[in-house]
């Protein structure tokens, strides 16, 4: 069946010093085991090389925070997707709430990114999710719905299969307020109904949907066995190596 995939988001968190430490607490934490998850971190761009060269031979996968669609070219302090792939990263998250309410990017953009990402050879984490705004007007799904068919718009199923979408209801991320498992799952099988319509069942099966927002230990092991959870997106929590091998243990 689907893996489960936990991410760390670092967000604007961590060194060069912070992240040699983290990296080296997790990969101590994990010793010779072989986790039954997929386990991406996400650091800062300035971390990315010095994560990876710590990464080579381990099972952690490297990912970045963000990307601009265009290749090269006068985007002073952009990154392009070869960048990120020059330096080993293989996923790069998309479309995190953050970067839709602080940086306004629309949904059109964040297609943009994840077409170009795909064509870069790296694997997306597209974020989505409502406001509590949104959820308290009833219209979480109606938002849900433009966030992902805008965003996955031109997207064939091939591709789709290499994208990760991760709901993260914004009234949740760094609130310390977490959806329920229930409240969660009814969303997470919203979604993967939604990829069914505008893909295949088979392709909705295979779709890996994770939940972030105030993911801990103490709640992963309860969300994660929602049966549409496939994994978490982590904030907080992943910027301690005893926090996030919690979350990774709770696969
Ligand atoms: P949080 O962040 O775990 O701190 O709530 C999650 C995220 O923004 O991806």
């Amino acid at each position: 069946m689907r893996t489960k995939v936990i991410a760390g988001n670092w967000k604007m968190h961590k060194d060069v010093s912070g992240t040699i430490d983290l990296i080296t607490g997790i990969k101590a934490g994990l010793g010779a085991t072989t986790p039954n998850c997929t386990v991406i971190v996400c650091p800062p761009f300035t971390s990315l090389e010095t994560a990876s060269t710590l990464l080579k031979n381990s099972p952690i996968k490297l990912g970045a925070q963000n990307m601009n669609p265009e290749s090269s070219g006068a985007f002073t302090g952009e990154i392009s997707p070869s960048m990120l792939k020059s330096v080993g990263a293989e996923y790069v998250i998309l479309g995190h709430s953050e970067r839709r309410t602080l940086f306004g990017e629309s949904d059109q953009f964040i297609n943009q990114k994840i077409k170009k990402a795909l064509e870069a050879g790296l694997l997306p984490i597209f974020c989505i999710g409502e406001t509590l705004q949104e959820r308290e007007s009833g219209v979480t799904f109606d938002i849900l719905k433009r966030q992902v068919t805008q965003g996955l718009s031109g997207i064939s199923e091939q591709e789709l299969a290499k994208i990760i979408i991760a709901y993260e209801p914004v009234w949740a991320i760094g609130t310390g307020k977490t959806a329920s498992p229930e409240q969660a799952q009814e969303v997470h099988a919203y979604i993967r109904g939604l990829a069914a319509s505008l893909y295949s069942t088979a392709a909705a099966e295979k779709l890996i949907i994770q939940y972030g927002g105030s993911v801990k230990p103490d709640n992963a092991k309860e969300l994660l066995s929602q049966k549409d959870i496939d994994g978490a997106l982590v904030g907080g929590a992943c910027l301690a190596a005893e926090s996030f091998l919690g979350i990774i243990n709770a696969c």
